[in-house]
Parts: structure tokens; sequence; C-alpha cells
């Protein structure tokens, strides 16, 4: 009897470990493997130099309200892991209502944060064009939510809020606004 109690309770905790494996894996965003996706995207979009310390430049331009904020947009493509897909990487220089010219005299400075598009592969996300949605902090550490959820991966497929739900409005199918 006492040998079946504690085959049971193995058994529990066998399957409690089991489903908080299932959920992190259903989880839309903010995985482990998210993450480390990120970490590969960044170092690919240094080498490219979008990213980093040593950035090509364009005109910084004005950003569409509500957000008022200054941003440099880049269509490019880039490889990680093996997978190279279209990137859009966006620069977004604040703080709200700075003007363009005191971003251009010291981007570094401005910097809010970098949010990326990549285009993954076929079957990644098929409902959302298969995008890959990152937030990154200027140093290329990965920003969070009010949660605490890293902000990479499918954001915040099936919410009413975030990366997909904005991005489903624009116009053009390919979820891009820019374009
Ligand atoms: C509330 C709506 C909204 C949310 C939420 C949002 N975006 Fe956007 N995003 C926009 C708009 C509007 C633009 C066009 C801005 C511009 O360049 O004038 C844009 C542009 C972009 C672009 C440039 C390509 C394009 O679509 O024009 C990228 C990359 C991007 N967003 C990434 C992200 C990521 C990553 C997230 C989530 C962390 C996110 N966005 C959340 C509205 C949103």
């Amino acid at each position: 009897m006492k040998k079946l109690k504690i085959g049971g309770f193995v058994l529990a905790a066998a399957i409690a470990l089991s489903s908080t494996a299932v959920q992190s894996q259903m989880a839309p965003f903010g995985s482990k493997d998210d993450a480390a996706y990120a970490k590969a995207l960044w170092a690919a979009l240094e080498k490219d130099r979008l990213v980093g310390s040593d950035t090509i430049n364009t005109f910084p331009y004005e950003g569409t309200e509500p957000h008022g904020f200054v941003l440099e947009t880049f269509y490019s493509k880039t490889s990680v892991n093996g997978h190279s897909g279209e990137v859009i990487v966006k620069r977004n220089y604040g703080p709200k209502d700075v003007e363009v010219e005191t971003v251009q005299a010291n981007r570094g400075k401005h910097l809010g944060a970098v949010t990326v598009m990549f285009k993954r592969e076929a079957g990644y996300d098929a409902d959302n064009k298969d995008w890959f949605w990152a937030k990154f902090l200027p140093d290329g550490s990965l920003d969070k939510n009010p949660k605490g959820m890293m902000l990479a991966g499918k954001i915040a497929k099936g919410k009413k809020k975030g990366c997909i739900a904005c991005h489903t409005g624009a116009p053009g199918g390919d979820m891009v606004f820019t374009k």
C-alpha cells in the first residue's frame, strides 16, 4: 500500500512536469526558443549593420500618430540558422515629440527600441504570414511586456492587442504598413 502511494506521487509529479513543458511550448511568444532565435536574429542584423554600434543610417522620419516618434525603417534580407528571409527593421527614437534634427545629431542617445519582423520558413505561422516578431532594446536584449514575458515570437497570437493584432489592419495583405 505504501509503495503504491509513492508510485502515485511520482506519477502525479511526472504529469505536472510534462504539462508545464507542453504549456511553454504552446505559448505563442516569449519562450526560451523564441529568445534564442531572437538572439541569432540580432547577431545576423548586427553583421548586416542594421543594428548595433556600427550601423548604416538613413534619414529618420516622423512616425505616424498616435506614436509621434521619429522612425527609421529598413527593408532587407537576412539569414538566421540557415533560413533566409525578408526582414524589416524599425528603429524607434524618442522621447515623444523629439525633433528629427535632434535625433540625427545623436542617434544613439535617442534610440528607444528596435522592432523587427522577420519572414520565417513557410508554416511557422501561416495565419500571420509567417512573421517572427521581436522588440529589442538598443543593447540587443529583448524588451518585456508588463507581465514580464519576452517580446519575441508570435506576439501576441490570438490576443486583441500586440504586434499581430495591430498589424493585421495593415493594407496590402502582408501585415506591413509602410509599403
Ligand atoms: C497599435 C498598433 C501597432 C502595434 C501594437 C505594433 N505596430 Fe508595428 N507598426 C505600426 C504602424 C502604424 C507602423 C507604420 C509606422 C511608420 O513607419 O510610420 C508600424 C511599422 C512597423 C514595422 C515596419 C514595417 C511596417 O509594417 O511598416 C515593423 C518592423 C514593426 N512595426 C514591428 C512591430 C513589432 C515587432 C511590434 C510588437 C512588438 C509592433 N510593430 C506593434 C503599428 C503597430
